[in-house]
């Protein structure tokens, strides 16, 4: 993506591209199942349509956006133009908003140019297209460039703009939409999903009936505290896991996002992904470019299980850090100590994640600034990157030598992009902090947000990881935490283009995280925002992994992992076995943690010599179905949301392996209990049914441990695996033994 930068658009002498200025009659953009189909009429783009691959190409001209009349015609309806803007005679809501120069707010945009070129998978095999279209005002000096990115077998899209100012004066944007979609259907069902701390990815459906829809985000940064970026559209029916048509998008940003879903007078919806324009309207200096966040949707026409595990795929193969890479199991020490730690401790805890049989030590808040700014609460010290000599005598590199002689990796949290008042930083750079100057400034968490659209601020954020690794090479970890919204808001930095700032900020955000990916390529990074308020794509472009709750009670988890798992691998989901609801059982919290990317946040005291047994068995299980849990293809069968029960298995890519794993939450008194189904396994195949995380001493009660079934059995009879036992759960372990 580009941002701020004068540039060409168009290159056509890049490999493999084929560039055309002549006005094509249907554009067609699409991947193995889904196609978009775009029309040049009398200069201006319109989408006609927008659903599953056509196969004859002689159908094509009868492909048209229904009883539309041009300008000159007898009535209005909306165009279905693909980047209308305010002004224009689309009375609809405008993908964007422009105001010229002169004070005009009017733009349309016509077909310039159309460039092709393939898109590369890492190993520079073609997997997919990208198609830029230049769009150009008549009247005033302006440029839409849309992008489109296919993915051929992932059946993924990533579409977004960039508007260029070719004015000799700033211009002011309004309105910033990444794109616009239009769909026809009898009705559209919306899965939302709110957040909240500790209760993230809480999905709801609700029908879409005629207006607008909006959803949005206005907290600047840890964006997703109270709504997330993604969201689901059923077509004529809700959308369902195994069934139906339906629409997964994402918005990949970290700053203020909105989704608009308007649906007309003649029912057609339109989506509209992109900015929050809230307090943005933002002034582009002449020459300019302005990128919009991406849009990434999948279409899926066997409901939303099937587009899950497109995106999980396309995320893993192109989209996260290292997505093929493995992924460090670990002890991290937050809920287990909070503030409260010292060296030995430390080293302490060390031993018990060798014990634990896990790969790292993850170090957490509170091991950071001196004297009266220590960090020994969250009310002082952060922006002080400097060990505290009190608690750790012999710095970063004391425990890293610790970490080596316990024979573990060892990590580091930071929050680099805050400051406490309470801190030496704050008292030498108050001008690097977002902050009314008159006024009395209000705290969350008892901090301020960093200035992030000021490049100095950005050196300074990314000189934070820089100063930890070039003292400690051997840092193997971090976690990149983020608990603050922007509060008291005026940018030093923008002085008075005060509209520019939300913006910039998420800029300066993804360009520091951008810098770290490049600069520590093989570090594994986790993305946290008090719990999982900040997961998008564009920021998991530099992160292996996110926090998804602080909320660790493994009950809510099963619902938090449920949201989340619609748009994100579980490679990238980071679960951990903590002390949250000790009513329930080491084994049940493990079982819940080890679908996702398995971690501790535990004092080992708190676990009986069976438990801790139980868990380094978990741990090595975990480790060994790895294939299958988060490189493999994922199946959500049984909904927390729908049942007392919560089934979901996994299958390795290449069929050896897969697992089970099955819930019994609050089972009613002799409720009928159905049998799982499994899917995605090879009907011919025969598997191993083998019951795995028992505890020390106990035997298996599935009537089917030990038998050898065929796929066929297990996806179309199932297997027995629930229970009327409140909060129990079965990990079932199929090996694949043809
Ligand atoms: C919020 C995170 O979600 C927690 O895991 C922990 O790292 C704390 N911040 C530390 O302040």
């Amino acid at each position: 993506m580009l941002c701020g930068i004068a540039v060409s658009l168009f290159d056509c002498s890049a490999a493999g591209a084929s560039c055309s200025a002549a006005a094509p009659q249907t554009i067609r953009i699409g991947t193995s199942s889904t196609e978009l189909i775009l029309s040049v009429e009398g200069g201006r783009l319109y989408q006609n349509w927008l659903g599953p691959k056509l196969c004859d190409e002689q159908d094509l001209p009868y492909v048209q956006r229904p009883g539309y009349r041009s300008r000159n015609g007898t009535y209005l309806k909306r165009s279905r133009e693909v980047a209308a803007c305010s002004g224009s005679e689309d009375y609809f809501e405008p993908a964007w908003g422009i105001v010229h120069p002169d004070g005009n707010r009017t733009t349309y945009f016509y077909f310039q140019k159309i460039e092709r070129r393939p898109l590369l998978d890492a190993q520079g095999r073609r997997c997919g297209e990208q198609v830029d279209i230049l769009l150009a005002d008549k009247v005033y000096p302006v440029e839409l460039t849309l992008h489109y990115q296919c993915w051929e077998e992932e059946d993924v899209f990533k579409l977004w703009s960039e508007l260029r100012n070719g004015a000799q004066e700033p211009i002011v944007l309004t309105a910033f939409n990444s794109t616009m979609l239009y769909f026809d259907a009898a009705k559209y069902y919306l899965t939302q999903f709110s957040s909240d701390w500790a209760a993230e990815a809480r999905m709801s459906t609700t029908e879409l009936s005629y207006g607008k829809k909006v959803v949005d985000t206005k907290l600047g940064s840890r964006a997703n505290l109270f709504r997330e970026p993604f969201f689901e559209i059923g077509f004529d029916r809700e959308p369902c896991e195994d069934a139906g048509t339906v629409l997964l998008g994402e918005i990949s940003w970290p700053g203020n996002w909105r989704y608009t879903l308007e649906v007309d007078n003649n029912n057609v919806l339109c989506v509209l992904p992109g900015i929050n324009p809230a307090a943005s309207d933002y002034t582009l200096a002449p020459g300019q470019v302005f990128a919009t966040p991406e849009f990434v949707f999948t279409l899926s026409y066997e409901g939303v299980g099937e587009g899950s595990r497109k995106l999980h795929r396309w995320a893993r193969d192109y989209e996260i850090k290292d997505g093929h890479g493995a992924r460090l199991s670990l002890l991290n020490n937050w809920e287990n100590t909070y503030f409260n730690f010292d060296q030995n401790k430390l080293a302490q805890c060390m031993r018990e994640a060798r014990d634990l049989g896990v790969d790292l030590f993850l170090l957490d808040d509170g091991w950071f600034g001196n004297g009266k700014d220590a960090r020994s609460s969250d009310k002082a010290g952060l922006g002080d990157w400097e060990v505290n000599r009190k608690k750790l005598p012999n710095g970063i590199p004391g425990l890293c030598a610790e970490a080596q002689t316990a024979g573990v990796k060892f990590g580091i949290w930071i929050e680099p992009e805050m400051v406490n008042p309470q801190s030496k930083l704050f008292r030498e750079h108050p001008d690097w902090v977002i902050m009314q100057p008159d006024r009395e400034p209000y705290y969350y968490r008892n901090q301020l947000v960093l200035d992030l659209a000021n490049p100095q601020v950005q050196d300074y954020v990314y000189g934070v990881v820089k100063g930890i690794m070039d003292e400690n090479p051997s840092i193997a970890f971090f976690k990149w935490d983020c608990n603050s919204p922007i509060t008291n808001i005026y940018s030093p930095y923008e002085g008075p283009l005060q509209g520019n700032m939300y913006i910039d900020h998420a800029r300066g955000v993804l360009s520091v995280m951008r810098r770290c990916a490049e600069s520590w390529p093989s570090v594994p990074m986790m993305l946290c925002s008090g719990g999982g308020g900040r997961c998008d794509y564009a920021s998991l472009q530099y992160f292996t992994e996110f926090w998804c709750s602080d909320n660790t009670d493994p009950l809510e988890r099963l619902y938090i992992q449920w949201g989340f798992s619609q748009f994100f691998p579980a490679k990238a989901m980071c679960a951990h076995v903590t002390s949250w609801n000790r009513a329930t059982s080491v084994k049940f919290r493990t079982d819940v943690a080890s679908m996702c990317k398995l971690g501790f946040d535990i004092g080992l005291a708190d676990l009986s010599e069976d438990e801790l047994q139980y868990c380094r068995e978990a741990v090595a299980n975990w480790k060994r179905l790895a294939p299958a849990i988060l490189d493999g293809d994922q199946y959500r069968l049984v909904s927390p949301y729908e049942s007392n029960h919560m089934a979901v298995n996994y299958v390795s890519a290449d069929g050896a392996s897969a697992v089970l794993f099955a819930y019994d939450l609050h089972p009613r008194y002799s409720e009928p209990l159905l049998r799982v189904k499994l899917r995605g396994l090879d009907p011919q195949a025969r598997y191993l049914v083998k019951e795995i995380n028992l505890m020390p001493g106990s035997r298996s009660g599935l009537a089917e441990d030990g038998l050898v079934l065929s796929g066929d059995y297990l996806m179309k009879v199932g297997l027995g695996a629930f229970t009327g036992a409140q909060c129990h759960s079965r990990v079932i372990e199929l090996e694949c033994v043809r």
